[in-house]
């Protein structure tokens, strides 16, 4: 047996409960993991609460799209894998003690890398990794990142910042330390946001990422990117689509798992973790994660 947190209806986070399982059985083309460590992210708490129109729950609904943990079972038809092998990367229904993956989602965790770190580090990296590509950011350009200290924002400034790009990031004055520790140029968001961002970018901003959904966010983008090509939002149904500027989902592919362990081993890339909570505390998890405040990521440990 094995343990999985379902909801079996929407709502506020104590609609998650553990519940015991059958260890799922891997089919052709599949492994079975033994979750060490899944991260809990915006998407987990919006689905929950029935926020997303476009991801219906089929319940019981299991949730988690990332986890590191150790292969203890390979199906049919598997190369590269073995039993025993640390890996990291995306599933569906994360948050349990044992979930399946396919190898082509998965990556070798590196040896040094916490367990905790590990399971923090696919989805919002991969979404880094998709929205800096989809802006083009690379070497002398001024990148705005707003929502700079969250799961998300703090891995935009770091895989930006090995493109050789310049990163400016708000955040609150409780996170500048991070961003800084990240390499960005912290500015607080609020009143006087534009004035701010221009006073450490006098030569300007090239691009920006929207990862706050607030129309100030939005309008400041707007003010000082010129070319509105390179502004683009993560946030859906927010101000800055209302404005025009680009929605941006994230369609991650294999080989930017692989980037980003790359920019971990080389010293380029860390998971910051805010908390992490047990399994079984997986409804305080969604707690701390909707009071929006998360400096890098909140992670449920299994053990
Ligand atoms: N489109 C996609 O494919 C995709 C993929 C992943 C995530 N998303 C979405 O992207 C957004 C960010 O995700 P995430 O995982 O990075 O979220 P997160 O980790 O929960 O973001 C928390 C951060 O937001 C900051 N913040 C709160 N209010 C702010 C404000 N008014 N202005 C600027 N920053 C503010 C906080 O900084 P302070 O504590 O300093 O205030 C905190 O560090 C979410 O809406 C998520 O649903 C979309």
């Amino acid at each position: 047996m094995s343990r999985a947190v379902v909801f079996w209806e929407y709502g506020d986070p104590d609609v998650l409960r553990v519940v015991d399982v059958e260890s799922p059985t891997p089919g052709p083309g599949e492994v079975r993991v033994r979750v060490r460590a899944a991260g809990v992210q915006p998407f987990d708490t919006n689905f929950r609460a029935g926020r997303l129109d476009w991801a219906r729950a089929r319940f019981p609904q299991r949730l988690g799209t990332e986890v590191a943990g150790v292969v203890d079972a390979v199906g049919p038809d598997v190369a590269g894998l073995a039993v025993g092998d640390e890996v990291l990367g995306a599933v569906s229904g994360g948050y349990a003690d044992h979930v399946l993956a396919r190898p082509d989602h998965l990556a070798r965790k590196p040896a040094d890398m916490p367990w905790a770190e590990a399971g923090g580090l696919a989805a919002s990296g991969r979404t880094a990794v998709y929205v800096l590509r989809q802006l083009d950011v690379g070497a002398g350009d001024t990148l705005l990142v707003h929502a700079a200290a969250g799961g998300v924002g703090s891995m935009a400034v770091q895989v930006a910042r090995a493109r050789g790009a310049a990163v400016i990031g708000t955040a609150s004055p409780r996170n500048h330390d991070h961003l800084t520790s990240l390499g960005a140029t912290p500015v607080a968001y609020g009143d006087g946001l534009v004035e701010r961002v221009r006073a450490v970018a006098p030569a300007g901003v090239d691009a920006a990422l929207d990862a706050a959904g607030t129309e100030e966010a939005a309008r400041a983008s707007l003010e000082l990117v010129g070319d509105q090509q390179r502004v683009v939002t993560i946030v859906g149904d927010s101000p800055a689509e209302r404005l025009g500027i680009r929605m941006v989902s994230a369609q991650p592919t294999e080989e930017m798992l692989a980037e980003l362990v790359d920019l971990y081993e080389t010293g380029r890339l860390r998971v910051s973790v805010y908390r992490t909570f047990p399994l079984d505390r997986a409804a305080d998890a969604h707690r701390e994660v909707e009071a929006r405040h998360v400096r890098g990521k909140v992670v449920l440990l299994t053990d």
